[in-house]
């Protein structure tokens, strides 16, 4: 079995955090959403994983090496434009060879590991009637904003079909699927979509058409397509609830460190107060401030004079007398700061896509 994981793709979603950068390694509780992924598939037994890379190639690979740090093998494989998730199928096919796989898009996040997810397709693979694909499903409010499938009354997969605008149930496709080398065949006979991209959704259709077995699971525990700031800050929510206390910083007298807060190298907190799930970066500076539940400071960040919860805070930003800030997204290399300077106003200077939110 190998693993493909693709970071590909244009990070706009998450405009301006990733206008240039990959979305796939903004940290949730100060780790790249990718070696969530990475991490799963090796603790599934997978050893060998091709990486699709994209416009953001050099930074994943900055990231991710040759995978020795994950005890994988990792294999680039470049796409010149993001022109689907079946394409990168396609491209994938001499890494693939004729192997049983698991895709992996890199941006999803999920509770549940791929350990039993994994062990089911290849022991069904073995059957007397193996499937050629598993799909992984979630039960979702809005599922127009995904690949939606239909099981019908016997649990069978029916119909699959990319973003519909009057989805057909509330099942979403997840991006994890397993495929044995007819997936090879499937993204060879499909066409591009109305928006250009060849669909791995139409893919699995194929499938499904093609009298192929598609098997399905339903997923337990959460699930989350990152790309948006609203769902990262849940996920970095999830992520903090089940972390452990460790602190290999420093602590002044004058500070309270409560709950779990995980305090990494070289750290310092200063006459602050720490309510936790937290997590502070390396290096990472706090002074006369509070940080509060559910926050990620990253590396080398500072925050003086300022209350800030339920927020992420991407490396090397510094925010000084900022007040209260909740709910909060902040950038690499982001600069706020109180200023006496007359008249006195706010000064912005933001991205494309920013959202301030003066109260
Ligand atoms: O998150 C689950 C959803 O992911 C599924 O429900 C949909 O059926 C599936 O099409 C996909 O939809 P998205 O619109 O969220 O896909 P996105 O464009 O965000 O791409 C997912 C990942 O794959 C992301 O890490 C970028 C990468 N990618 C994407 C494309 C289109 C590539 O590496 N190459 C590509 O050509």
């Amino acid at each position: 079995m190998k693993g493909l994981i693709l970071s590909g793709g244009a990070g706009t979603r998450l405009r301006p955090i990733t206008h240039t950068r990959a979305k796939q390694l903004v940290p949730i509780a100060n780790k790249p959403i990718l070696f969530y992924g990475i991490e799963a598939m090796a603790e599934a037994g997978i050893r060998e994983i091709g990486i699709i890379v994209g416009d953001t190639r050099d930074e994943i690979i900055a990231a991710v090496g040759d995978g020795s740090q994950f005890g994988v093998k990792v294999t680039y494989i470049p796409q010149d434009a993001p022109l689907g998730l079946a394409h990168c199928v396609l491209i994938a096919r001499d890494f693939l060879k004729d192997d049983d796989f698991v895709m992996y898009l890199g941006d999803n996040m999920l509770e549940q590991n791929l350990t039993q997810f994994v062990s089911g397709f290849q022991s069904k693979r073995t059957s007397s009637n193996p499937p050629s694909a598993q799909i992984l499903l979630c039960e979702v409010e809005d599922a127009s904003h995904f690949g939606v499938a239909v099981v019908n009354k016997d649990g069978h997969v029916t119909d699959l079909e990319e973003k519909p605008k009057k989805p057909r149930s509330n099942l979403a496709l997840v991006g994890v699927y397993l495929f044995d080398k007819s997936i090879h065949v499937a993204v060879s006979s499909i066409k591009p979509s109305a928006r250009g991209e060849l669909e791995i959704t139409d893919a699995i259709q194929w499938l499904v058409d093609n009298k192929h077995v598609v098997h399905h699971e339903v997923l337990e525990g959460w699930w989350i397509d990152t790309g948006k700031k609203d769902p990262l800050l849940e996920c970095n929510r999830l992520v903090l609830d089940v972390i452990e206390s460790d602190n290999n910083g420093t602590v002044d007298d004058a500070s309270r460190v409560e709950g779990r807060v995980r305090i990494m190298d070289g750290a310092k907190i200063e006459n602050s107060r720490v309510r936790g799930p937290v997590v502070i970066g390396r290096n990472a500076v706090i002074v006369n401030s509070y940080i509060g539940p559910y926050t990620s400071v990253g590396d080398d960040c500072t925050i003086a004079d300022t209350d800030i919860e339920h927020s992420v805070v991407l490396s090397r930003s510094s925010i000084s007398g900022a007040g209260r800030l909740v709910d909060s997204l902040i950038g690499y290399d982001v600069a706020v700061k109180r200023t006496e300077a007359l008249p006195k106003a706010h000064r912005l200077m933001l991205g494309d896509d920013s959202i301030v939110e003066i109260g």
